[in-house]
């Protein structure tokens, strides 16, 4: 009997395997892929690994065979314990019934009801930037996603509280790949530990106020969301879904608006057509919903950002059924990571992939239509970001608005090089000088 060949690839040296080459080698999964092909092995953060590239491979673990898949073992211990029992840790019933419960207050007329919020927080910003003149674009948007997100989700107010609350969401974020997890207070995981037991007390105390006196924002709204059964969610599941929309909800918006930015800088000529596009707009009314559907050249830049700055590099699955793909034979136990990251740059999907050009996505060209799962930062399948609407909802107002009224460039002497970990971000957080229009 033939026996079945697994992947190829190193498991790399005993117990750490090859994490630090993951972590610290940007170009980690390219050296691999291009020796192996769309399938390796590896062995990641304690555990064998396989690593999965494409769009068949995705469309594979995302959709045709998902159910051999679970989120909940597959992403690492520090997640668990940091993110909690939320929707990135269920599967199956308990999954379709959170996920159920929680999408219509991040989709359709609650959404609508957003922004103004957006609108109103994002103006604050742009007068604070006008008066500073020059600033550390990533640090500025970290507060503002975090200030929209923690206003609009939470519905808490302005000031203090959330400069507070976003200190605590970055020690947190800092443990997530920590590789020493001793809970200590001196260590990186023991600082994220602290900071949870301190966002848990805060929810706490937020979710029991919201029971008694419901507002606009999103977490009332899943108090009081009831499917057709009748189910709700347990207050133990709404503070720790609430966790994971704060943490979910702004890292990942800044990445991409820190690197539109830098982008618009680098390309005067997509700058000034982004312009044109919005300055149209401006001449006919106020920024308005109908407006933000109306803007096909953001849109088109915006897929680029996510192509080429794609915020997540790849997704975490727990293997928990034997399979085969091309050929190789996975088992049950291991742990998969699709790669968002090295999808995103395959030359035969992307001519010249390390090239911004937003004209591969003008209706001509549609280079993600080739092939179902090319374009995949926001994920795919059943289980797609359910944060996709609101985060480009805010996206395009705020570019919107820098569009419209302000001018910026890049100061000199600094490194836009490529940052992966915690999150994606040009090495010094890009440095601007800002002005009004
Ligand atoms: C630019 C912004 C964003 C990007 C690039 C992004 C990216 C992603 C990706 C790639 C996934 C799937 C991960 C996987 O397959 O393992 C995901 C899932 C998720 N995202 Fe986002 N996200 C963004 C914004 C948001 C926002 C604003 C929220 C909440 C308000 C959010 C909440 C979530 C949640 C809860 C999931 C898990 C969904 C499920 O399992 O059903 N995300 N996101």
């Amino acid at each position: 009997m033939k026996t079945k060949q697994i992947p190829p690839g190193s498991f790399g040296i005993p117990i750490l395997g090859e994490t630090l080459a993951f972590l610290f080698d940007r170009d980690f999964i390219k050296k691999r892929y291009r020796k192996y092909g769309s399938i390796f092995k590896t062995h990641l953060i304690g555990r064998p690994t396989v690593v999965m590239v494409g769009p068949k491979a995705v469309d594979f673990v995302l959709s045709s065979h998902m159910d051999y898949f679970s989120w909940r073992e597959g992403w690492p211990n520090n997640f668990k314990i940091l993110l909690g029992e939320s929707l990135f840790l269920q599967d199956g019933e308990e999954h379709r019934k959170n996920r159920r419960l929680m999408m219509p207050a991040l989709h359709g007329a609650a959404l609508a009801n957003y922004v103004s919020t957006m609108e109103d927080i994002t103006c604050t910003y742009l007068k604070k930037w006008e008066n500073k003149q020059e600033f550390t674009w990533h640090k500025e948007f970290k507060q503002l996603t975090f200030d929209i997100a923690s206003q609009l989700l939470l519905g808490t107010s302005p000031g203090d509280e959330c400069v507070r609350l976003s200190q605590l969401f970055t020690n947190l974020t800092n443990g997530l790949f920590a590789i020493n997890t001793l809970p200590l207070p001196f260590t990186q995981y023991g600082k994220a530990i602290a900071a949870r037991n301190k966002i848990l007390e805060h929810l706490t105390k937020v979710v029991r106020e919201r029971q008694q006196n419901p507002t606009k924002d999103t977490l009332s709204l899943l108090i009081q969301a009831k499917d057709e059964e009748g189910n709700s969610l347990s207050e133990k599941e709404l503070i720790a879904q609430a966790v994971l929309l704060l943490f979910a909800g702004h890292e990942t918006t800044t990445s991409m608006l820190t690197w539109l930015c830098a982008e618009l800088a680098r390309h005067p000529e997509v700058m000034q057509r982004a312009r044109e596009e919005q300055l149209q707009l401006a001449s006919k009314s106020n920024l308005n919903l109908e407006q933000l559907g109306q803007m096909p050249y953001l849109d088109q830049i915006l897929l680029e950002i996510e192509r080429l700055h794609q915020p997540v590099g790849g997704g975490f699955r727990g293997v928990i059924k034997d399979f085969e793909f091309d050929g190789f034979h996975v088992l049950a136990g291991w742990q998969l990571l699709y790669s968002i990251l090295m999808t995103h740059k395959l030359e035969e999907i992307y001519p010249e992939p390390e090239r911004f050009d937003p004209e591969r996505f003008n209706p001509q060209r549609q280079e993600h239509k080739q092939y179902p799962f090319s374009l995949i930062g926001f994920g795919g399948g059943s289980r797609l970001c359910i944060g996709i609407a609101f985060a480009k909802m805010e996206m395009k107002i705020i570019a919107a608005h820098l569009l419209r009224s302000y001018y910026w460039e890049i100061l000199p002497n600094q490194s836009l090089e490529t940052v992966y970990f915690p999150s994606n971000r040009p090495q010094d957080g890009l440095r601007v000088r800002f002005q009004i229009r």
